[in-house]
């Protein structure tokens, strides 16, 4: 069998930090109630010349580099996204053109948080069919582009960034014990837009939108979904929260995280969490919290490396990667 085994990694956040205290002076906000109720404490908010094909292109950059290859090894780009730089073309067909990538399919891919998970997922399926070799998979956001400021509720929330890996298929022997993604699972709800959604669009109003959420209805769903789908994975291969060696959820909120990990029986030390240091980056988040991880020694060849996120729409997914 073919399996996608991760082989680079690389992320940029820009270098515009909005802390709790920032927003102090801007809203009627506090630290204390944004690190309470997310854990949130700074977000990266992109420079005015970069757009998410700029953070995007940096990431991708990062990842090529950690695998030692060049755009032109690369024969499938997919970029996640909710907030391209333009209603079209793709931001990935912007990233193929400056990393040099010459052949190939590039495109977008849209489940806003949950993004990540589904590109890794639709690169898999890519991979282990036998049609593509080499996949960069992206998830890239400026959410400060299409946050109402006035609203409190949400803006204190999200931040810009970007992280990317570098998937190739490589052979396996159908086994957990093999390297790359063993199993991922799907899903969605479009029953619950009106929970998460941004107020506009090119087709409907014309113009992008702004982020609108049900914060409470959000949080209250969020923990069922996102652990029937990990539930899943760990059913479809036969292993176990005990032999995990990482959960690196979306990392939208701290309580959300803990009470999901909880629930899975995942113990407190293998849960990686980020969202203080960059805030909700929806569809750049999970790759985000896997380089932060991988960057400081905790995610080493052979872990087993569970993804999950849940986003707008509503999405939801999981991916159980042997690293
Ligand atoms: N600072 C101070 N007070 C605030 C703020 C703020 N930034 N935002 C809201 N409040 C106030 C509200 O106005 C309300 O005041 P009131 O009681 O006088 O009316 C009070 O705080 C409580 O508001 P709630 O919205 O009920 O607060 P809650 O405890 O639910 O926390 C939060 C809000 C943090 C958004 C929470 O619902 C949550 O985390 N939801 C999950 C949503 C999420 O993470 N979404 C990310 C996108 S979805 C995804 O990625 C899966």
């Amino acid at each position: 069998v073919l399996r996608s085994v991760v082989t680079g990694l690389g992320s940029y956040l820009p270098k515009r930090i909005l802390s709790n205290a920032d927003l102090e002076k801007m809203l009627d906000t506090s630290d204390a109630w944004i690190t309470q109720r997310t854990g949130i404490k700074l977000r990266h908010i992109a420079a005015e010349d970069e757009r998410t094909s700029t953070l995007a292109t940096y990431a991708a950059e990062a990842a090529l580099a950690d695998a030692g290859l060049k755009g032109e090894d690369i024969d499938l780009l997919i970029v996640a996204t909710a907030t391209p730089d333009f209603t079209f073309p793709a931001v990935a067909t912007q990233v193929q053109a400056a990393i040099g990538m010459t052949g190939g399919v590039a495109f977008d891919l849209q489940a806003v948080c949950s993004g990540f998970v589904f590109a890794l997922t639709t690169a898999d399926k890519y991979l282990t069919s036998g049609s593509h070799k080499r996949a960069l998979v992206i998830g890239a956001e400026t959410f400060s582009r299409i946050l109402d400021w006035q609203d409190r509720g949400t803006c204190v929330l999200f931040g810009d960034g970007a992280a990317a890996v570098v998937v190739e298929a490589q052979p396996g022997e159908g086994t957990s014990a093999d390297r790359g993604v063993l199993t991922a699972h799907l899903r969605s709800d479009g029953r619950h837009l009106s929970k998460l959604y941004t107020d506009g669009g090119p087709s409907s109003t014309g113009t992008a939108g702004h982020v609108r959420m049900e914060g409470r209805e959000v949080f209250r769903l969020a923990v069922t979904m996102v652990t029937d789908v990990v539930d899943a994975a760990f059913a479809a291969t036969g292993t176990t929260a005990e032999e995990l060696d990482w959960f690196v959820p979306h990392q939208a909120n701290a309580r959300i995280i803990d009470a999901s990990a909880e629930k899975l029986g995942i113990a407190p030390h293998k849960v990686v969490k980020t969202v203080s240091f960059h805030g909700n980056t929806s569809a750049a988040s999970v790759p985000l919290a896997l380089s932060a991880a991988r960057d400081d020694g905790r995610i080493k060849r052979g872990d087993l490396v569970m993804v999950e996120a849940m986003g707008g729409g509503f999405t939801w997914g999981a991916a159980l990667i042997r690293w």
